[in-house]
């Protein structure tokens, strides 16, 4: 089986916290994998080492076979990692209709210098991914909100355009941070059978970052558990999330 990604011996200092303490785990490609773990574990910091955000103290990070350890986010995402963010609400100046066709770019038919620049073929490139954007949000049901600025829309929508950004860009890799935190019973239900259905279609590689490990165990039959930045367990889910180890770093 063909890696993905791979982390070895990944340690993150962030201020005086060890965010990941010698991290080693691999993904295969097209597996489907939870990455569970109770709060300040080190899920949000392993997002942010797969996709460039932050760069480990110690350790190597490789995806699909080249060594990223160094690597700034924008060379992450051409190699094909596409992740979404858990604090969606941060992002303003923006409409729901343009934060989609954004995550687009990777697949954008001509160079993005062409739009720079107004070129007819930017511009046509441009009403591509409108429309496109558009047709995606009008299949979620969520079209009314295309011409709404995100941080306008509710905090449910948010997270949903933020989903959906992450997944139009075809990635190879996707990696989702907590995509149903804050969301109410319902619509982590809905985001539940939305990604169900995607994943099944599709044969990207999915790295699903959730405190909810029900959430997990409908989606993922691999996953890692971390508890204070240290790797406790890795395997199949339902070994993973009944092994005494994980349950102790979630009842504390
Ligand atoms: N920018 C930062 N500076 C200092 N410490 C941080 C920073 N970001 C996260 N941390 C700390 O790193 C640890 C892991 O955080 P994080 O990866 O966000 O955990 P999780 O996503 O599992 O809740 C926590 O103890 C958190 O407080
Ligand atoms: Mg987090």
């Amino acid at each position: 089986m063909v890696n993905a990604v791979e982390l070895s011996e990944v340690s993150v200092q962030l201020g005086n916290v060890l965010a990941l303490d010698a991290v080693s785990v691999t993904f295969e490609q097209g597996a489907r994998v939870g990455v569970v773990g109770p709060n300040g574990a080190g899920k949000t910091t392993l997002a942010n080492v797969v996709s460039g955000y932050y760069h480990p103290s110690e350790g190597r990070v490789i995806v699909h076979g080249t060594d990223v350890t160094r690597a700034v986010p924008a060379r992450i995402a051409q190699l094909g990692v596409g992740r979404s963010l858990q604090s969606v609400g941060r992002v303003q100046g923006i409409t729901a209709l343009q934060f989609v066709a954004l995550g687009l770019e990777t697949r954008w038919p001509v160079g993005l210098v062409h739009t720079v620049l107004g070129t007819p073929a930017g511009r046509r490139a441009e009403r591509w991914a409108r429309a496109e954007a558009m047709s995606l949000l009008e299949e979620m049901d969520l079209a009314r909100y295309a011409q709404v600025a995100l941080e306008d829309c509710p905090y449910g929508v948010r997270k949903y355009v933020d989903v959906l950004r992450t997944l139009v860009g075809l990635a190879r890799v996707i990696v989702l941070d907590e995509p149903t935190s804050g969301l109410s019973e319902d619509e982590r239900s809905e985001m539940h059978d939305f990604l169900a259905r995607w994943t099944s279609e599709s044969p990207t590689t999915l790295l699903l970052i959730d405190h909810d490990v029900g959430f997990v165990r409908g989606l993922c039959s691999r996953s890692v558990a971390l508890d204070a930045g240290k790797l406790v367990a890795a395997g199949a889910t339902d070994e993973v999330l009944t092994d005494p180890r994980v349950i102790r770093c979630f009842t504390g």
